[in-house]
């Protein structure tokens, strides 16, 4: 059992999706962090898209005022993106693999195979005083480019843990947990998220390495029928004992 409060940032993205559906100010994503605040989560995470289909530029400052909480801002490897950053300056950018057509961050980023391109972003951010995440899937290679990149954090990518048929879903949580600890060993904070939901969080929540956990569609969608407050509380409780 671990001694470590495991965090629970919250992607309030489709708080945005929703307003965005009839274009006025409602709802708005900062009432979602001041909630998410209240709620006890730990941090707010905001992924602002190429193509704004969620977040805007503006929602940025607004949500990073709203609560004393950490930012936690999601963004592709682009100059756009880090110009943003910067001029934002976010406690932490976990960089992101970002395709237009995609429904939403459906694999991991290829820090191995782009490491040229990304090392100089990790500077620019790591310079800025930015915590670098990078968002991975759980596999050595990965790991192993985040530490030649020397970024402070990873992300892994829990999409295929969650999508996982009955019988995989030990190997997907064992790759988790070696990757974890794969990270802890090479000096790197890792975190987790993607698809988890009140049903999976906690076999995910229970690998002691993992210090943060990033949830955002579930939580929006349970919003709706019991309020977001409910929601984190609820969730929170599951991390909590799953530890
Ligand atoms: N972490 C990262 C880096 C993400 O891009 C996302 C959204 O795709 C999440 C966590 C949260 O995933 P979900 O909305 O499925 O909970």
């Amino acid at each position: 059992m671990s001694t470590d409060r495991l965090r629970l940032g919250v992607n309030i993205d489709h708080v945005a999706t929703i307003r965005n559906a009839r274009g006025g100010d409602h709802p708005d994503p900062v009432r979602a962090a001041q909630i998410v605040a209240e709620a006890g989560g730990d941090g707010i995470t905001v992924h602002l898209r190429e193509d704004r289909r969620h977040i805007r530029d503006d929602d940025l400052l607004r949500v990073q005022d709203a609560t004393g909480l950490p930012l936690n801002l999601e963004m592709a490897a682009t100059d756009e993106m880090v110009e943003i950053a910067l001029r934002h300056m976010p406690h932490a950018a976990c960089i992101v693999p970002e395709r237009r057509e995609e429904r939403t961050t459906e694999g991991g980023l290829d820090a191995a195979g782009q490491h040229n391109r990304l090392a100089p972003i990790v500077a620019r951010l790591t310079d800025a005083g930015i915590r670098v995440s990078l968002f991975i899937a759980p596999e050595p290679r990965q790991v192993e480019a985040a530490m030649r990149l020397g970024a402070p954090v990873v992300e892994f990518h829990t999409g295929e843990y969650a999508h996982a048929q009955a019988g995989n879903v030990a190997e997907e949580l064992r790759r988790l947990s070696d990757m974890a600890a794969l990270a802890v060993k090479n000096g790197i904070e890792p975190h987790a998220g993607h698809g988890l939901t009140y049903k999976n969080v906690q076999p995910v929540a229970a690998i002691p390495q993992l210090r943060e956990l990033n949830i955002g569609h579930y939580l929006i969608g349970e919003a709706i029928f019991t309020g977001l407050e409910d929601a984190v509380v609820r969730m929170r409780r599951l991390m909590d004992e799953a530890r």
